[in-house]
Formats: structure tokens, sequence, C-alpha cells
């Protein structure tokens, strides 16, 4: 080889180093940092109409402004039921959030192949992704392609399986802490209670949780529930924070946001969660009975 040759073979050698760090974004290093959950924005879903979903969703960027919180995720179901009025308010209200909010579909946003691309048109994001920051790793799943047995879903779900498993050991190879975010609840109660509308189906829940335990996985954002509580495994090992959001909610907790406070490298000990009323509401009314005519994710 010439000397031009191994020239050239070094520049390709760190060309594709930079695509992989970017593409993976670069391991960083721990500092402090502050980030919040949003629950179920779900804009069409509130006892008071859309335009007061649309108002709780600019008191919570208000909220999220007075703070200093690095990002947010926003756990999914982002509109009721997708009409465009819908879309548009949500449109028009998210730039009032000023930190970066990280937002995940639910199943109100995506039950089919059709609405899983028509989503990433709507919000301009992927389904599911992954990005670090300050030396954890924070990976976001689309829990309807992973838990569906639609068979259109097929390849999706398939795909979404390796590409969480291959994060997973992507973050604990570059030593980062992980935290996972999706809509629905892997379980409610017990690691093996029964199949429900809210939670992980068993047929995937086992391969879920195995996966959670090998990688020391401590923290689980979801929503969906339109409860707020934490809720833990029999061997305590991670939590699962649950937060109703801001269109509807079926608990005494009402309306708010999660905040976290990352102190430690060691997300075990590390994290601290906070659950915060949305402030400036002027009502606080408990949403009675259960919802129905939501999308159906499953097959028959
Ligand atoms: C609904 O939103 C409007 C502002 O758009 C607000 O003035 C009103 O108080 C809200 N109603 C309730 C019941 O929160
Ligand atoms: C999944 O991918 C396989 C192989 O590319 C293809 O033959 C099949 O039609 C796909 N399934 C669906 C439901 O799109
Ligand atoms: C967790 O954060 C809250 C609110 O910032 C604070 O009051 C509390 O002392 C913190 N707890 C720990 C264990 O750091
Ligand atoms: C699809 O999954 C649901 C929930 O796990 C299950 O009840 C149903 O029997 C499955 N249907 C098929 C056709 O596999």
């Amino acid at each position: 080889m010439n000397r031009l040759a191994i020239l050239l073979a070094f520049v390709a050698y760190f060309q594709a180093v930079l695509a992989v760090s970017e593409k993976r974004g670069v391991p960083n290093s721990f500092e402090p940092f502050r980030f919040c959950q949003l629950g179920d924005i779900q804009i069409g879903f509130g006892l008071d109409g859309w335009q007061n979903d649309t108002y709780r969703m600019h008191l919570a960027a208000q909220q999220v402004n007075a703070q200093n919180f690095d990002f947010c995720i926003a756990v999914g179901d982002l509109t009721n039921d997708r009409f465009s009025y819908e879309i548009q308010a949500f449109q028009d209200t998210f730039p009032e959030f000023e930190p970066k909010i990280h937002l995940l579909p639910g199943n109100h946003d995506i039950s089919s192949v059709a609405t899983l691309k028509q989503f990433s048109v709507d919000y301009k994001v992927s389904d599911h992704g992954a990005f670090s920051h300050n030396g954890y790793r924070f990976i976001m799943l689309d829990s309807i392609t992973l838990i569906s047995n639609l068979t259109e879903f097929e390849n999706y779900t398939r795909e979404e399986w390796v590409w969480f498993e291959t994060e997973l050991k992507y973050a604990t190879a570059v030593k980062e802490q992980i935290i996972v975010a999706h809509h629905h609840l892997p379980f409610e109660f017990t690691e093996d209670e029964p199949d429900s509308y809210w939670t992980f189906p068993n047929r995937v829940r086992g391969r879920y949780l195995d996966l959670i335990k090998e990688y020391n996985v401590h923290h689980i954002l979801v929503g969906h529930r339109h409860e707020t509580k934490n809720i833990y495994p029999t061997d305590n090992s991670f939590t699962i924070y649950v937060v109703a959001g801001t269109a509807r909610f079926f608990d005494d907790n009402g309306f708010g946001i999660n905040y976290f406070d990352v102190s430690t490298p060691n997300s075990a000990t590390g994290v601290n969660q906070t659950y915060v009323h949305l402030q400036g509401v002027t009502h606080m009314k408990r949403s009675l009975g259960l919802p129905n005519g939501c999308p159906d994710i499953f097959a028959h």
C-alpha cells in the first residue's frame, strides 16, 4: 500500500467511527441533571372539552419552563382521536415548552402501520429512539408495536425487540445508566398478574422484565393508566412511575408532572422523583368510570 492508500484508509475509518458516534450519541460523563415526565396530554379526552386539554398543556409548559429541566419525556397519547384540530392544537402549544420534550406514542396515536407512519409525519419524530445525557441512556420504546400481535406490525415488532436489546447492550458497554420510557404499564400490581387493558400481556411481559433485570434498569416511565403512582416488583429492583397527565385522571392525585433529580452516576440510588400538581388549573374533578372506545392493538 502506498502512503495515500493508508491515509485514505485512516480517513474512512475515522469517518465510520464518527458516523456511529453521531448515530448513537457520544458516550458522556456524569453531571447532575433534572428532567420531567409528562403524562398523557391526550387532547380531546378531557371531560371539559379539547380546548381545556389544550389549556392544561399550556399550563404544563409554563410550569416546566419555570424549572431548570434539561429535558422532559411525554409518555404517549398526545391526542385522543388524531383529529386534525387536536393535532393542530398540540402543534400550536408545543413550541411553548422551552426545554426539549421527547415525544412517545400511545395507543391513541398508533394502532396500525398507517398511523405508525402518520405519527412521524404529525410530530416529526420516530416512534422509538434513544439518547444519552450526562452518563445516562434514555431508551424510549413504542410499546404498541412492542406488545401488539397484529400481523401488520409483525416486522416492526420483531425489529423493535432486537433494537431494544442492542440499545441495552450498547449502554452497558459504554457504562451508561439506563432509564426506559414507554406508554403501557409492564404490570400494575404484581409481575404475574393476568392480562388487562392497561398492561403488557403475559405473552411478552416476562421477556421484557428479564431484559430490565438483566441490564440493571431501575427506572421505567409510563402513562396510559390515567393515575399517578409508583409500582414495584417483588424484589424492589426497579420503580415504574405512572403519571396521569393533563387530560383526565381516575384516582385522587389530580393533574400533575413528575420531577426527577439525578444526583449521582448510580441510578439505583441517585434518582429522586417528586410528583407536583399542575399549577393554575381551575378544577381538579376526578373522572368517574373507565375509558371506552379506545383503539385495540391486539389480534383476536
Ligand atoms: C377551561 O379553559 C379556559 C381557558 O381556555 C379557562 O378559562 C377555564 O377556567 C377552563 N375551565 C375549567 C373547568 O378548567
Ligand atoms: C415482513 O418481512 C418479510 C420479509 O421481508 C416479508 O416477506 C413480509 O411480507 C413482511 N410482513 C409484513 C406483515 O409486512
Ligand atoms: C427529593 O427531591 C425533593 C424535591 O426536590 C426534596 O425535597 C427531597 O429532599 C429529595 N430527596 C432526596 C432523598 O434527595
Ligand atoms: C393476541 O394477543 C392478545 C393479548 O395477548 C391475546 O389475547 C390474543 O389471543 C392474541 N391473538 C392471537 C391471534 O394471537
